[in-house]
């Protein structure tokens, strides 16, 4: 099956990036959100970032031009057309199956639905679709213009035909998309979860600050120490992984919340994106 459109429905940290990455890689994309200031805040931080791209040489002002005019966004539902769509909305597994069961009602019996969730099983999201064999997971990695790696999952009933044609879209896109199994948080996330939960118990038990943990892990290799990455990824975010791997392993231990990160999340100390999480970020707000 021949990708030409692809759909990115949620403007938010990964919806702006996939889709970035997709129109530079030849894709008419349609960017899709219910909030139009998301949408207006992808549209400049894609322009933005082109742009950057452009001023450093890494392509040229015809790429970035050509990039640019790929992208249609829109909060109108009725102008999703497309041959894959690429879920980025919120990590709330009702919300997506809301989204798929809507969108399979209109679209055509091939388009292909993938979740970019971080930790929803694709078995789950599929089972309220009225066809279960057109949804997979295309999980990306943030930031999505420059993380190589695709975990692509197939759930229980994904048709298997899917599985080359979602790795093949990656491909194109220039990343390594890896076939995983449909297990609670695939790889990267449940081995992550490990990494955050125990920076979080240190800093509770007021073992260090987490400057000091984050400027250990980021001098022993990690690219950002743990504070900083959950600021990056969001806070709100990283928690709903961190309770769905919980929930999804029967309340295992090793995957318990923290509190400190639920406080984070209920005073919308959200990181980056609000201006504030664990660190303070006055560009942004
Ligand atoms: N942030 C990360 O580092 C990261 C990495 C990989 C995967 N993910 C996954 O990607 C998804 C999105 O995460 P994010 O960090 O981009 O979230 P985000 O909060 O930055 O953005 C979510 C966007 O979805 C929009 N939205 C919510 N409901 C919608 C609906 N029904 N239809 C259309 N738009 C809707 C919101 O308005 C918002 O703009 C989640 O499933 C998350 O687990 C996140």
């Amino acid at each position: 099956m021949d990708i030409k459109t692809i759909a990115v429905i949620g403007s938010g940290t990964m919806g702006t990036g996939i889709a970035q990455v997709a129109a530079m890689h030849g894709y008419r994309t349609i960017l899709f959100d219910i909030n139009d200031v998301a949408l207006k805040k992808a549209k400049l931080n894609i322009e933005i970032a082109l742009e950057n791209l452009a001023q450093k040489q890494k392509i040229t002002t015809e790429q970035k031009n050509a990039s640019l005019h790929r992208i249609t966004y829109t909060s109108e539902f009725s102008e999703i057309n497309a041959d894959l769509v690429i879920e980025a909305i919120v990590e709330n597994l009702k919300a997506k199956q809301d989204l798929f069961s809507a969108l399979e009602e209109r679209m055509p019996a091939n388009t292909i639905f993938c979740s970019n969730t971080s930790s929803i099983p694709i078995t789950q999201i599929a089972s309220a679709c009225k066809y279960p064999e057109r949804v997979i997971g295309m999980h990306f990695f943030n930031p999505a213009p420059v993380m190589k790696l695709v975990e692509v999952i197939a759930g229980e009933a994904s048709d298997t035909k899917l599985v080359d044609i979602v790795k093949k879209v990656a491909e194109n896109m220039q990343k390594t998309a890896i076939l995983v199994k449909d297990y609670p948080g695939f790889i990267v996330n449940r081995v992550a979860r490990h990494f955050y939960g125990e920076s979080l118990k240190i800093l509770s038990e007021q073992a260090a600050e987490m400057e000091q943990i984050d400027e250990l892990l980021e001098a022993t290799g990690f690219k950002m120490g743990a504070f900083k990455l959950m600021d990056l990824i969001g806070v709100d975010v990283n928690f709903s992984v961190t309770v769905s791997l919980f929930n999804a392993f029967y309340q295992d231990a090793r995957f318990r919340p923290n509190l400190i990160q639920q406080k984070k999340v209920e005073a919308k100390f959200w990181g980056r994106k609000t201006g504030k999480g664990f660190y303070i970020y006055p560009e942004q707000k």
